[in-house]
C-alpha cells in the first residue's frame, strides 16, 4: 500500500510590511479596532517585481531543499491560488519553468482560501492511487495587488505570501490520512471579484466600477466560517478514526482570530491546540495554512509522528480539512541542492525559447 507523505515544507512573504496605523492613515481605521475586531497587528506586501509566482518559486525552493528532492523528479506541481499572474497560463506552469521541473504536469486549482487543503488532498489521492512519486503543492497569493485600499472592510485583512509542501509516496503509514472538501456555490457573491472574467471582461467602465477590487460582505463570511470549522475537523476526523485528544495541532485558516477561537469553542479545545500566526501576516488567503504550518514544522512545535488537522474555509463559497501524520524528510544517500540547479532552469528556459523563436524563422508565423 502507498502513502503519500509531507516530505518537505517552505514559506516566502515579502520583506515589506503594512502596520494597522500605516493604513489608518489610508483609511478611516485604528489599530484598535483592526486588532480587537480581527487579530491582525501587521501584514506583508509585494513590492516592484514580486507576484505570485515569485513567492511560489521562492517558497518551493525551500520545500525541495528540505525533502532534499530534485525538481526533475516532481511529477505533478499544484499551485492553490485565487491571484494568479493571469488568467492563463496557470501560474504552475510559470514555477515549472523556473525550478526546472521538467518532468511535472502543472495547474492552478482555484478554491479560494481553502484551496491549499483541496489541493493537498488532490496530490496526495495522485501518489496513493500509485500514478505518480512525487508531488510539489504551493499556496501562493498576492491579494494586495485586487484590494481596494479605500475599502476599510477588505483592506485591513489581507496580506501576501507563500507556503508550499513536497508530497512523496512511500509504503511507510503515514502522511496524509483523510480530508473532506465541501462547496456552495450558492454563497458566491459574499466574497467575489466580479471583473476580469467572462462574465465581465475588463473594460474601461468595469475598472471604473471598481469590478476588478475584491468585494465581501464581512458578516455574512464570518457567520459562514464559525459554522464550518468545527464541522469539518470532526468529519475527517471521522473518516480515520482519531479522536481530537490525539490531534497535536489543529492549522486553522488564519482569517480573524475570532473565527479561530470561535472554533475552539465548537471543538471544546484551548486555544493554545491552535497554530495562529495572523497577527503578523493577515489573512494571506490559500497560502495562511502553509506558511502556520511551516513556521511551527520550523521552530519545533511541528515533530515528526504528530497528528495535525489543517482546517479553512473561504470563497466560493468551500469548506475542508484534512488530518494528517506529519513526517518529515525521506532517508536519502544523495544530497541535492535545488536552488543551484535554477541557473540550469534559466539556460534551459532560454534555449527553448531560442529553438522556438527559431522555428518560427523556418516555417513562418501564422501560415
Ligand atoms: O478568507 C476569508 C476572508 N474573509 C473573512 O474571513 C471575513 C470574515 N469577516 C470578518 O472577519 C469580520 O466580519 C470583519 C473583520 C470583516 C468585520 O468585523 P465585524 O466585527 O463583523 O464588524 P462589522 O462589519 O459588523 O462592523 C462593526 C462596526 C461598523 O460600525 P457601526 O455601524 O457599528 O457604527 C463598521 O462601520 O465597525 C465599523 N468598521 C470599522 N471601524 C474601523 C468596519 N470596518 C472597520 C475598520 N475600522 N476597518
Amino acid at each position: 500500500m502507498t502513502f503519500a507523505h509531507i516530505t518537505g515544507w517552505g514559506m516566502s512573504v515579502p520583506e515589506t510590511i503594512l502596520t494597522n496605523d500605516d493604513l489608518s492613515k489610508m483609511v478611516e481605521t485604528n489599530d484598535e479596532w483592526i486588532r480587537d475586531r480581527t487579530g491582525i497587528r501587521e501584514r506583508h506586501i509585494v513590492r516592484g517585481g514580486q507576484t505570485t509566482a515569485s513567492l511560489a518559486v521562492e517558497a518551493s525552493l525551500k520545500a525541495l531543499q528540505r525533502a532534499n528532492l530534485h525538481p526533475a523528479d516532481i511529477d505533478l506541481i499544484i499551485c492553490s491560488t485565487s491571484t494568479p499572474e493571469h488568467i492563463f497560463p496557470a501560474t504552475a506552469c510559470l514555477v515549472q519553468d523556473r525550478i526546472g521541473a521538467t518532468k511535472a504536469g502543472a495547474f492552478d486549482l482555484s478554491a479560494a482560501c481553502t484551496g491549499f487543503i483541496f489541493a493537498v488532498n488532490m496530490a496526495a489521492q495522485s501518489i496513493r492511487s500509485g500514478a505518480i512519486q512525487n508531488a510539489l503543492v504551493i499556496g501562493s497569493e498576492t491579494l494586495s495587488r485586487f484590494v481596494d485600499w479605500h475599502d476599510r472592510g477588505t483592506c485591513i485583512l489581507f496580506g501576501d505570501g507563500a507556503g508550499a509542501f513536497v508530497l512523496q509516496a512511500s509504503d511507510m503509514p503515514g502522511g496524509i490520512l483523510s480530508a473532506v472538501m465541501h462547496s456552495d456555490g450558492s454563497g458566491g457573491d459574499s466574497l467575489i471579484i466580479q471583473g476580469g472574467g467572462s462574465k465581465h471582461p475588463t473594460t474601461e467602465a468595469t475598472v471604473q466600477a471598481g469590478k476588478h477590487f475584491i468585494e465581501m460582505d464581512g458578516n455574512e463570511v464570518f457567520r459562514f466560517a464559525t459554522r464550518v470549522m468545527a464541522q469539518a475537523t470532526r468529519e475527517t476526523l471521522e473518516i480515520v478514526g482519531i479522536q481530537l485528544d490525539d490531534i497535536k495541532w489543529i492549522i486553522p485558516h488564519q482569517a480573524n482570530i475570532r473565527i479561530i477561537a470561535a472554533a475552539a469553542r465548537g471543538l471544546k479545545l484551548p486555544m493554545d491546540r491552535f497554530i495562529v500566526n495572523l497577527d503578523r501576516y493577515g489573512n494571506t488567503s490559500t497560502a495562511s495554512i502553509p506558511i502556520a504550518t511551516v513556521e511551527a514544522a520550523e521552530d519545533g512545535r511541528l515533530q515528526p509522528g504528530d497528528r495535525i488537522v489543517l482546517v479553512g474555509f473561504g470563497a466560493g463559497l468551500t469548506w475542508g480539512a484534512l488530518a494528517a501524520e506529519w513526517t518529515g524528510p525521506l532517508p536519502s544517500e544523495r544530497k541535492v541542492y535545488p536552488r543551484r540547479y535554477r541557473l540550469w532552469a534559466r539556460i534551459r528556459s532560454i534555449l527553448l525559447r531560442v529553438v522556438r523563436f527559431i522555428e518560427g524563422a523556418i516555417w513562418g508565423r501564422g501560415s
